[in-house]
């Protein structure tokens, strides 16, 4: 299946297998193969990694305030361990291996034990080799719901990534070609989302939980029957809705939207041909006891502000195909390094605000993301942005973030699109 057919309508929206959302306390999470009806139902299913049997995995979901005990079994033939992205949580339960944990090898498991502070939407992925464990399944939806959520009728949360697959429908487990290591990294030819419902009435008011799962492509996402806003970015709430036409998310990234159902609620990716159909939400009824009011606002997290920074930083992100040389020993750099260096990028005392630029000096985009906080862009004039746990740096720009170093540890920075991580882009960064 190459893209040729990944462009054309390999994809009916119109039946979504079903598979497991909603898991309860004690949360066991076993790492394994699963067979996966990927592909409309009359194709193949395909061979991946999954949790607990599916993939994703199950969504996970607990209230603001509770404690996140998970039993994390790997029983896959390789070692992995489990992140859980976005959450500032100690270091320890982190999960990367090599800097917050050990690998947790075939057939062991390792006891998550976790009191994660912020309401919102999160995600769980593997964090071992994760360039082909993500890409092959390894992920799931992390949900902290509000003490006092919104007022919604649905809260529908839509997984959206994109799979290699051949002909047939097997999973593709090329995972060295260096043409696109070197480029925007290793793309799907197929693509969709998984959501936990896939009917809601007209009329109903519903909160969409949007994550970009994929191990490298950015999705530039339209949505066409709903009106609505955006209200949270990365799990954090935004301080005003915001309209949107499109949304672009970097892989790791989430976006919060409560929207007014109109009609059959139809997630699309953009391409320069027609829109690329990754699901839908169908309409069954109406719901005709809804009175409109404006989109609410989430209430904030308690997620420290900025102060004036007591350092100024920068990481160069350098090399790929068409970039300029650079000191590194891989594809991709930062500052000149390949891979982990020995010494931190950058070394902050508790609660210490510092500044980085993040300078794209290549010719693709990266998705930049910080383990165990949250920081805050800075607009273009000046002004605090949105917090965000990954910023996506365009080719060619740089994004100014402003973080308060207020969780220690050791903590790894790096590009998300996965394949430019394996090839060198990563680094690390030490809060005393
Ligand atoms: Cu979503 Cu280092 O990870
Ligand atoms: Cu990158």
């Amino acid at each position: 299946m190459r893209r040729r057919q990944f462009l054309g309508a390999v994809m009916s929206s119109t039946i979504l297998p079903k598979f497991a959302f909603g898991a309860t306390p004690p949360f066991r999470l076993t790492a394994e193969p699963v067979q996966v009806q990927l592909l409309p139902s009359d194709s193949a299913a395909t061979s991946m990694f999954g949790f607990n049997g599916s993939m994703p995995g199950p969504e996970l979901r607990l209230r603001q305030g509770e404690r996140l005990k998970i039993d994390f079994q790997n029983n896959l033939t390789q070692g992995s361990s489990v992140h859980w992205h976005g959450l500032r949580i100690e270091n320890a339960m982190d999960g990367v291996p090599g800097l917050t944990q050990e690998v947790v090898n075939a057939g062991d498991s390792f006891q998550y034990d976790m009191a994660p502070p912020d309401a919102g939407t999160f995600w769980y992925h593997s964090h071992n080799v994760s360039q082909e464990q993500v890409a092959k399944g390894l992920v799931g939806a992390l949900i902290v719901d509000e003490i006092n959520p919104p007022d919604v009728d649905h809260d529908v949360t839509v997984l959206i990534a994109d799979w290699r697959l051949l002909d047939g429908g097997a999973f593709d487990e090329e995972f060295g070609d260096l043409m696109s290591l070197s480029h925007g990294g290793r793309m799907g030819n197929y693509a969709r989302t998984f959501m936990s419902q896939e009917t809601v009435k007209k009329g109903d008011r519903i909160r969409l939980r949007l994550i970009n799962a994929a191990a490298d492509r950015i999705f530039p996402l339209v949505l066409t029957g709903a009106i609505g806003k955006i209200v949270a970015l990365d799990g954090m709430p935004l301080s005003e809705p915001r309209a949107f036409d499109n949304i672009s998310l970097a892989p790791a990234q989430r976006a919060d939207l409560i929207v007014d159902a109109v009609q059959d609620i139809e997630i699309g990716m953009l391409t320069r041909g027609p829109t690329f159909p990754l699901g839908k939400l169908t309409i069954e009824g109406e719901n005709t006891t809804r009175i409109a009011s404006p989109i609410p606002l989430l209430p904030k997290n308690n997620v420290a502000t900025p102060a004036q920074p007591s350092q100024n930083l920068t990481l160069t992100m350098m090399g790929g195909a068409m970039g300029n040389r650079h000191g590194g020993s891989d594809i991709w750099a930062f500052n000149d390094i390949s891979g982990l260096p020995t010494e931190p990028f950058g070394s902050f005392s508790r609660g210490e605000t510092a500044r980085i630029s993040l300078v794209n000096d290549t010719a693709f985009p990266h998705g930049i993301h910080l383990h165990g906080h949250h920081f805050n862009e800075v607009n273009d004039d000046g002004s605090l942005g949105d917090l965000r746990d990954t910023a996506l740096v365009d080719a060619g720009k740089t994004t100014d973030i402003l973080c308060v170093f207020d969780n220690p540890g050791k903590w790894l920075f790096h590009c998300h699109m996965l394949s430019h991580q394996a090839a060198g882009m990563k680094t690390w960064i030490n809060v005393a």
